[in-house]
């Protein structure tokens, strides 16, 4: 079956009236838990992480290590359920979990969310978004040509190894992103999930330039 997506829609039955109360919870975590990333332009609160450690994640490790709710998730209840029972679910282990979240009228900066060492592996990152515009979300196609995706679908994966970024929205843009050490490992369920995809798409990358790359 073929894996080789650049973003891929997953029907995991996250209804709105869940997705609701994921955004009450995130949006209830004090500002402290939140740190500011200016590679990518956005805040991220970390909701699951090496070791539980909140903050930015210096001296951390992301790859390995013990996976543990940080003390930013006591709010997020909710949210653990849903994640530990619909996603950790098709996943083979836990991931980081951080949630990104983009002012209104900004966008982010074109990156990959993988290092060059990684950048021929595969790198699926999973993504559940709970408030914004999910067609401000665009890859850069061999011709650098922005191809945005539909609007229609709050989780998705993305090929973190093409270039990627966010138009400004008129909304703030809230988005839960499961990373490190996660990369699409197979299992029945996650290949399933593709196979039965609503939506899915491949586009070739473009010359890669440095300055995309962390
Ligand atoms: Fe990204």
């Amino acid at each position: 079956m073929k894996t080789d997506i650049t973003f891929c829609a997953l029907e995991l039955n996250i209804d709105q009236k869940a997705i609701d109360v994921m955004l009450s919870e995130v949006r209830s975590v004090e500002q402290e838990h939140w740190y500011w990333d200016s590679f990518r332009g956005c805040s991220i609160l970390p909701l699951i992480n090496g070791n539980g450690t909140t903050g930015a994640p210096n001296g951390v490790s992301r790859a390995n290590g013990n996976m543990t709710c940080t003390e930013a998730s006591y709010k997020c209840s909710t949210t653990i359920e849903i994640i530990e029972n619909k996603v950790f679910s098709f996943m083979d282990l836990r991931t980081r979990v951080s949630v990104l979240k983009t002012q209104a009228n900004k966008g982010l900066n074109v990156h990959v969310d993988s290092g060059t060492k990684s950048l021929d592996t595969r790198q699926h990152k999973f993504r559940i978004v709970l408030s914004g515009e999910i067609d401000k979300l665009y890859f850069l196609d061999s011709n650098n040509q922005k191809q945005y995706v539909p609007n229609d679908y709050n989780c998705y994966v993305l090929d973190g190894t093409h270039p990627h970024s966010i138009d400004p929205g008129t909304e703030e843009k809230i988005t839960i992103c499961f990373g490190t050490p996660w990369t699409g490992n197979h299992t029945d369920a996650y290949y399933n999930l593709i196979k039965n995809s609503p939506y899915k798409i491949k586009y070739d990358k473009p010359m890669l330039l440095d300055e995309w790359i962390e």
